[in-house]
């Protein structure tokens, strides 16, 4: 598998398996990406197979604050996925790998994500690359009308 930034040619790729991970519209998002917009995502990484297939992505960003982390530029695991056909092989732990390295250019010093309380793999993925778990949070909204 080889890991890197992506490219306007990864563009229908990363659409295809963003909207896999976060179903609905990404048009707009992966437009705006390469038109300059790198608040989140700051930066994309694209695993591809040997043979150029693409097998997953994962966005970073630079945080002022995750739980857990001192305050200040914080590496965050914005989003992280990888095709069903192409998973336990490696795929994600070479992603992650990549998006410390960005962290660390990025003059980090820390590295944080999150998951929801019911995805038992991705919580078994972080703690097998080296996550520990820093919190849990209860989300609330209201209208503001
Ligand atoms: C989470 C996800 C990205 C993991 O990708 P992956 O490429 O299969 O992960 P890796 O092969 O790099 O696995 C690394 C380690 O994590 C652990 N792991 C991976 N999948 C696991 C599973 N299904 N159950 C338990 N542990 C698992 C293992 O320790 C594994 O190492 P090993 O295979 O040598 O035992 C992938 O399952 C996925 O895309 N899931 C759907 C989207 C999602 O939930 N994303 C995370 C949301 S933040």
């Amino acid at each position: 598998v080889k890991v890197g930034k992506v490219t306007p040619r990864d563009a229908p790729a990363w659409e295809r398996m963003r909207g896999a991970l976060w179903p609905g519209e990404h048009v707009r998002e992966v437009a705006a990406f390469f038109a300059g917009d790198r608040h989140n995502p700051a930066e994309v990484l694209i695993a591809n197979g040997d043979d150029g297939t693409p097998l997953g992505f994962a966005e970073v960003s630079v945080r002022n604050y995750a739980e857990g982390c001192q305050p200040g530029r914080v590496a965050y695991l914005e989003g992280l996925y990888v095709e069903p056909d192409a998973r336990r092989t490696g795929v994600a732990a070479a992603l992650v790998a990549a998006a410390e390295a960005w962290g660390r250019e990025q003059g980090c010093t820390e590295f944080a994500s999150d998951t929801g309380p019911d995805n038992l793999v991705s919580q078994a993925v972080h703690l097998a690359l080296g996550f520990e778990e820093a919190d849990r949070t209860v989300c609330y909204r209201k209208d503001l009308k």
